[in-house]
């Protein structure tokens, strides 16, 4: 079975991070985002990954070479000249995504964190015999997603409005489509939406499912999503009684240290800490809700609290940064600097 992640875009609202680094190279628990999905996707017998992308090919290819043999998969990229949008990817890699059997291949926008519910979606495409499933979500605020209006009993999907202006419902699109491989006739060549101009179209065919999400979701496009984010995937591994979580009196709370780090004395972390591979963290730090990525010196008695600190940063002793400051890649913060906040609430 095969499998198509969507990597358009520049992550501009993650940067400085995404400066150096494509944003699903950007470490979330210690693992690249688009790692997540690899995974998930080989834990259900996929052995060949496409990635359909249109920037930073370079960085991507030298990350994919690498976790190839580490994960025993095929993994290729499809890059565009030009963005082809969110269906027009799909025709340009019709070749590799059809294969002889004729199987179902899955196609996942890359921003897309959850428990993968991948297994059970290929039974619920089976079941249905349309010729598209998608996965939905409920949400509050409906506006700015793929809002779908379904047979609640069926999953049959009536109507498929992208960004809606008006309230239609509030289902949304979840960004993870099990397609036959007879949706590729309906893409032409050229940049398309497959959300705007292929999925309307199923849906009139009465062809659509939808099929809903159930527990974890996160879209870590976002500074303040991400650190929600992570909060939500300590937790799903606390709930999963995971033993990567570490334990101890210095400990509050959900806390994922690498084991290559090293941590000295009367540190203070959590919760919602992750510390990367590599780091070194002296005596007297404290951390919360926060990520601290390979590489990164903290010195003495400094002080932070939800930040992203990117790789090979040295955060001098007694600093204190606070609230959003995101760190991209080689920053020397000097001693005793004080930051506070940088984003605004979104
Ligand atoms: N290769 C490629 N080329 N990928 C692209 C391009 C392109 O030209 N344009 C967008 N993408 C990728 C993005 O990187 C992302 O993975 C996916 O396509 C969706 O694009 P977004 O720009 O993130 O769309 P969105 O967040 O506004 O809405 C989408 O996601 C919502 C849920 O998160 C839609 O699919 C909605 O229907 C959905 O509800
Ligand atoms: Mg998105």
């Amino acid at each position: 079975m095969k499998a198509l992640i969507l990597v358009g875009g520049f992550g501009t609202r993650l940067r400085p991070l995404t400066l150096t680094v494509p944003k699903l190279l950007i470490d979330l628990g210690n693992k690249p985002m688009i790692l997540h999905q690899i995974e998930a996707l080989k834990s259900i017998g996929v052995t060949e990954v496409i990635l359909a992308i249109n920037y930073q090919p370079e960085a991507m290819t030298r990350f994919l070479k690498d976790y190839e043999s580490k994960l025993g998969m095929k993994i290729t990229c499809s890059q565009e000249t030009e963005p082809l949008g969110t269906a027009g990817p799909l025709a340009l890699a019709k070749d590799k995504l059809i294969d002889e059997s004729g199987s179902p291949f899955f196609v996942l926008n890359s921003d897309v964190i959850c428990e993968f519910p991948l297994e059970k979606m290929i039974k619920f495409h089976k079941a249905h015999g349309g010729e598209a499933s998608i996965m939905v979500t409920e949400v509050d605020e409906p506006s700015k997603y793929g809002v779908v209006v379904m047979e609640e009993t069926t999953g049959k999907v009536e109507r498929f409005v992208e960004k809606p202006k008006t309230f239609v419902g509030n289902k949304i699109n979840a960004d993870i489509y099990l397609l036959n491989p007879s949706v590729l006739d309906r893409i032409e060549f050229r940049p398309t939406s497959i959300e705007r101009e292929v999925f309307p179209k199923i849906a009139a065919d009465r062809k659509l499912y939808a099929m809903v999400l159930t527990g974890l979701r996160m879209d870590i496009g976002q500074p303040r999503d991400y650190i929600t984010g992570l909060e939500l995937y300590l937790d799903a591994l606390r709930n999963k009684g995971s033993s990567k979580l570490s334990s101890g009196s210095h400990i509050r709370g959900n806390v994922l240290i690498d084991e290559s780090a090293v941590i000295e004395g009367g540190c203070v972390f959590g919760p919602d800490v992750a510390i990367g591979p590599e780091c070194v963290v002296e005596e007297g730090v404290t951390l919360s809700r926060c990520t601290v990525m390979r590489g990164a010196r903290i010195d003495k008695h400094a002080c932070i609290s939800n930040c992203i600190i990117g790789w090979n940063i040295t955060v001098g002793q007694g600093a204190c940064i606070e609230d959003m400051i995101i760190l991209g890649e080689d920053v020397y913060v000097y001693d005793k600097i004080a930051c506070n906040g940088c984003v605004p609430p979104s």
